[in-house]
């Protein structure tokens, strides 16, 4: 890996925070009031944050930061059901004066290295423009959907539904941080972060004052079956009006729901509250049970939009950590600039729910990128998908159908959680 002439990449110490907020502010084109700037402290995981030094003072002050990112340690669903050690990377930000040097790619390869060493097979990431992470092998794993939904909007009956119980309060980070653990570690949706370090969950519950946009604060709704919580939602509404009357938005920041009932009585309650028109939200799966159960699908005004990125980093441990639905034996041909140690032909064999993944010398079935083989390892996007759009090359006839067909998920993957 090598660093830009005048830079160095360096671990900063909890005591630089104000610095990072200063470079991840002018990256993004926001700043956060003097009195609330403490909020990075908590929400980095500093024995995983990273920067860029200025080392030259042709390139800037000599010490100053350039650049930074940092990562969650999760784990992840993935089809089958179980979970895989992850690096979601998080606040990447290269300051506006040091753009384009290739700081960025310079972060990336550190990142891949650390997460590497660590044992994390996958790094996961929201993009904040989509052009930026497919050059370094992260495909769009789950495409998503966003809607509006207006007050009232009717959902079809479910058993049992009306025998959930809301609660609905202002968010606390440190009394609900746990029924949100609690949740997450129950869903079953490939994609969804099934653990996650404390600072997420000071990031997940982030109110900052200077932030809100003129909403109120962050407000909680937490369903239960009995004593155990079934769904959540984290929301904000913003009042407005018009000559017609009230017509005030509410904004749900992530919501989780384990099933039918809990999904219906979630919705139920986000979709009527007093004096607001709509309600805002995406992170909804396409097979989501929400999607199912509207009565007037048309009137949700429903959009796509991509959710989660994923990049395999090592693809060994990664394709045999995740379930597979029907068997196979497909050699795949890979290429992989960044991480080399993926690069070349693999022997995929799938037998009753598991692969084994070795090395091999015999001729490749396909041909495939590692943003493909990103894009559908949650069992979203399918191969066959990806290679009638030309992005799948195949040797051997029938070998995408056969590895498509393995891969696939029954349940659409979504991250219900933002990082
Ligand atoms: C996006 C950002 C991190 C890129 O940093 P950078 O140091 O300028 O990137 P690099 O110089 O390493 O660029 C690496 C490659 O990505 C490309 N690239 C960088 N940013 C891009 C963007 N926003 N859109 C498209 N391509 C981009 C570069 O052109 C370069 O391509 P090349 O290798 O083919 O020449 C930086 O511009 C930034 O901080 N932007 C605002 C905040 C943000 O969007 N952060 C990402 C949060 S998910």
């Amino acid at each position: 890996m090598t660093t830009p002439d005048g830079y160095r990449l360096i671990s900063p110490d909890r005591d630089r925070s104000a610095e990072m907020l200063h470079v991840v502010g002018f990256a993004f084109g926001f700043t956060v009031p003097a009195k609330e700037a403490d909020f990075i402290d908590r929400i980095i995981p500093f024995d995983r944050a990273r920067a860029v030094e200025i080392t030259d003072s042709a390139r800037g002050p000599e010490g100053a930061l350039a650049a930074v990112h940092a990562s969650f340690p999760f784990t992840t669903r993935v089809p089958g059901g179980a979970t895989v050690p992850t690096a979601g990377l998080t606040w990447v930000g290269v300051h506006q004066g040091h753009r384009r040097r290739g700081l960025l790619r310079a972060m990336i390869a550190d990142h891949f290295e650390r997460s590497l060493a660590r044992g994390e097979v996958i790094s996961t990431l929201y993009a904040a423009e989509t052009a930026i992470y497919q050059r370094f092998g992260y495909g769009l794993a789950a495409p998503a959907l966003r809607m509006e939904l207006a007050r009232g909007t009717a959902l079809r009956d479910v058993d049992g539904a009306d025998e959930l119980t809301v609660t609905v309060d202002s968010a606390d980070a440190a009394r609900d941080g746990e029924i949100v653990r609690d949740v997450q570690r129950r869903l079953q949706r490939p994609g969804t972060a099934t653990s996650f370090p404390d600072e997420y969950v000071a990031d997940l519950f982030l109110d900052i004052e200077s932030d809100r946009d003129g909403a109120e604060e962050l407000r909680i709704v937490v369903v239960r079956d009995g004593d155990v919580p079934v769904a959540f939602a984290l929301f904000a509404r913003k009042e407005s009006w018009s000559d017609a009357g009230p017509d005030g938005k509410v904004r749900v920041r992530c919501w989780a729901a384990l099933d039918a009932a809990a999904t219906h009585r979630l919705w139920s309650v986000m979709v009527d509250f007093d004096l607001m028109g709509a309600t805002q939200v995406d992170k909804i799966a396409p097979g989501d049970p929400l999607v199912h159960l509207l009565k007037e699908p048309r009137g949700a005004k429903a959009a796509h939009y991509d959710n989660l990125w994923l990049r395999i980093l090592d693809l060994k441990g990664a394709l045999e950590g995740r379930g597979w639905s029907a068997d196979c034996d497909v050699v795949i041909d890979v290429a992989d600039e960044q991480l080399p140690a993926n690069a070349g032909r693999w022997r995929i064999r799938a037998t009753s729910g598991n692969a084994t993944v070795e090395r091999t010398e015999d001729a490749a079935d396909l041909t495939i990128g590692m943003q493909e083989l990103g894009a559908a390892y949650l069992g979203g996007p399918t191969l066959s998908a990806l290679a009638a759009a030309g992005l799948v090359r195949e040797h051997g006839a029938g070998a995408v159908t056969e590895l498509s067909r393995a891969m696939a998920s029954d349940v659409q993957p979504v991250a219900n959680l933002n990082f």
